[in-house]
């Protein structure tokens, strides 16, 4: 019998969208399918790792039993789920693509059609992973994503930088079958001392084992 290189150990996965409701009928959302992210926690459990996967509405399923999901719909409750969940684990990682900002007020009627223009207040979100990133210890790591459509290797830099993460994988809608949705991505992984690796266009099952070789080499 050979234990398996991440048994004993813990993480925290977040993936799919976030949905923020306007009314009873509608909301805001994204188009993250939970591929990304749930493969990412198929990867951690396939080596002996329990993974708590916390997830915003998606059609698919997990097979790995070692794999904890819970289901959230807002970035609020994404939030707090994050938060009760992060101190038992040995690190996170950020796949979800969570809303930035949800509607100030709720409506508990359907909003009725008009002539005339609607404006929507909106009011920001808690930015999750940077929450984490002050409660993180040393002995955590913790994992961002970074979806960008310009600028993308800096402005992947600043958010490793403002949300204390370890490393950030950056997809670009730019790349040709990466991103949302697709069953492949092509990524890069940024560290900390600014050192980028690059990978080429893979199945999101190849690149989970990718992000999860880095994970492990930071154990
Ligand atoms: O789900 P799929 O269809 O497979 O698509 C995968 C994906 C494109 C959603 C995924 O690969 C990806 O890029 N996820 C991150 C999307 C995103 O919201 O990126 P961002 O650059 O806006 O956010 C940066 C990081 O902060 C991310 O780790 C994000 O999870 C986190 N974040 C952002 C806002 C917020 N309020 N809280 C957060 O934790």
């Amino acid at each position: 019998f050979q234990p398996q290189e991440l048994s004993g150990k813990h993480f925290l996965v977040t993936a799919g969208p976030t949905y923020e409701a306007i009314d009873p009928v509608r909301f805001i959302g994204n188009w993250s399918s939970g591929k990304m992210g749930y493969a990412l926690a198929e990867e951690l459990a396939a080596r002996g790792a329990n993974v708590t996967l916390v997830s915003g509405p998606t059609n698919l399923s997990t097979i790995h039993p070692n794999i904890n999901r819970v289901n959230v719909i807002s970035a609020e409750q994404m939030h707090q789920k994050c938060i009760e969940a992060f101190p038992h684990t040995n690190g996170a990682i950020m796949c979800a693509a969570v809303a930035d900002y949800r509607p100030e007020s709720y409506s508990d009627v359907k909003i009725k059609r008009k002539s005339d223009d609607l404006t929507i207040n909106l009011t920001p979100n808690k930015d999750i992973a940077a929450e984490l990133g002050k409660m993180k210890t040393g002995n955590q790591v913790l994992v961002g994503f970074a979806l960008e459509t310009n600028e993308e290797e800096q402005n992947s830099f600043k958010k490793l930088k403002s949300k204390n993460l370890d490393f950030i994988v950056l997809n670009s809608l730019r790349d040709k079958g990466a991103g949302f949705h697709h069953d492949t991505n092509k990524i890069s992984i940024i560290f900390k001392d600014g050192e980028i690796e690059h990978f080429d266009l893979k199945s999101k099952v190849e690149v989970a084992q990718d992000i999860v070789n880095q994970v492990v080499r930071f154990l």
